[in-house]
């Protein structure tokens, strides 16, 4: 029994939805999935799970501790197209080889994975799309 649960959980981690690149972006929400944009905004400030704000400056100046490591995220919504966002979110690596933002939805070569993590990305499909809905929010107009 708890050895085929086991089994159905390692079949579920390794199983990520396939997605197409097209030029810089892709275009297609991962799975068909739509995005909810306030989950989405409470996975950017979550310090145990996107943990963006450590490299970013998000769009609440009261949050203590952002980061200036990347760009500030304001306004990113104008910079990129939804297609655009999910690319960086999903694996950064594809456009910058030499970037330090983690990919979110990659689980090959990785380095420095807790066991318990190993197999399995660092969002879900779903919290994917809830980050790209929250983020093409954030527009500067
Ligand atoms: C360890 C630092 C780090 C973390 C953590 C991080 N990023 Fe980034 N991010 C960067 C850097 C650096 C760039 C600049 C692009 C590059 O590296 O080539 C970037 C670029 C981006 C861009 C493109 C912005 C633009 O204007 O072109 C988006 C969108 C983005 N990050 C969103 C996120 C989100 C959302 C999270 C959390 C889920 C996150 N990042 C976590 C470092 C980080």
């Amino acid at each position: 029994m708890l050895v085929a649960l086991l089994a159905a959980l390692a079949a579920q981690a390794a199983t990520l939805e396939p997605y197409r690149v097209a030029a810089d972006a892709i275009p297609d929400p991962l799975g068909g999935l739509v995005g909810v944009a306030a989950r989405g905004a409470a996975l950017v400030k979550d310090r145990e799970r996107g943990n963006c704000l450590i490299c970013h400056h998000g769009e609440d100046p009261t949050e203590p501790f952002q980061g200036a490591i990347g760009p500030p995220l304001s306004g990113v919504g104008s910079r990129l197209s939804a297609g655009q966002i999910r690319l960086r979110l999903v694996d950064m690596s594809r456009l910058d080889p030499a970037t330090v933002m983690p990919p979110y939805y990659r689980t090959e070569n990785l380095s420095d994975v807790a066991e318990a993590y190993r197999g399995q990305p660092a969002l879900t499909a779903q919290e994917i799309e809830d980050v790209v809905s929250y983020l093409a929010t954030l527009r500067t107009e």
